[in-house]
């Protein structure tokens, strides 16, 4: 998926990925994270997702990365607030007191941007992705995350043949193959969801999971 492709569907307002609830995994699971309040959550390829904001309710400092800024200034916007804006290397940084979104590419982010993250909140980000970018994207997190970190993993799963993503099916041995040389992996929950999915059901989708995970850096 080119840096064009994004900036389109968010140009089109074609973002049906967005949802206006907080995710249920995110507050069913997030306290089994253990993560102590004050610590700074990365949220890669954020959008304009309200859990960053639910993150931030719990007392979690954000720190969001998104290459649409179109995206970036909704999520400010929608929730009345006024950040300021600075130039960050190659990023165009937005922050207002615990938030802070960085404007750019995932891939340019360097591990002095994230030497103090130790929570990771993945929510329609690895399966926004095709096959050869997660495996770009999976090896760019772990060069960028100190030991130690937290991430709360949010996928779905579907026949893959069924539909030309994105979202993309990414399954448990999947995740697996990403991850597991770099992370403690513990599977939370795998729960049906295509009931709550039509339009991926209108693309052709005839069964659909999504599945929560808690991966720690070794
Ligand atoms: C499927 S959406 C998910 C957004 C968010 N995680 C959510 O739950 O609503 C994927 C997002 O990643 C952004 N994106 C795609 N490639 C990116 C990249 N290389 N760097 C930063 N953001 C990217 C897109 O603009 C889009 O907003």
């Amino acid at each position: 998926m080119s840096p064009e492709f994004w900036h389109a569907r968010w140009q089109r307002n074609e973002i049906g990925f967005h949802e206006e609830k907080i995710h249920v995994y995110l507050q069913e699971f997030w306290s089994h994270v253990h993560l102590p309040k004050g610590q700074q959550v990365l949220v890669p390829l954020c959008g304009k997702s309200n859990d960053m904001l639910w993150l931030l309710e719990q007392g979690y400092p954000i720190l969001g990365v998104e290459l649409s800024p179109i995206a970036v200034a909704a999520f400010f916007q929608d929730n009345q607030l006024s950040p300021r804006q600075f130039q960050r290397g190659s990023f165009t940084c937005w922050e207002q007191e615990d938030v802070q979104i960085l404007g750019g590419d995932f891939f340019a982010l360097t591990p002095s941007d994230t030497s103090t993250v130790t929570g990771v909140y993945d929510r329609a980000s690895l399966i926004a992705l095709p096959e050869e970018m997660r495996k770009r994207y999976a090896t760019h997190l772990i060069s960028l995350l100190p030991q130690g970190t937290k991430m709360l993993l949010i996928t779905l799963e579907y026949p893959s043949q069924e539909m030309t993503g994105p979202p993309f099916s990414v399954g448990e041995t999947e995740v697996k193959r990403l991850y597991q040389d770099h992370f403690t992996i513990q599977h939370f929950a795998t729960k049906e969801a295509l009931s709550e999915a039509p339009s991926l059901k209108a693309r052709g989708v005839t069964k659909l999971t999504e599945s929560a995970y808690l991966l720690e850096k070794q």
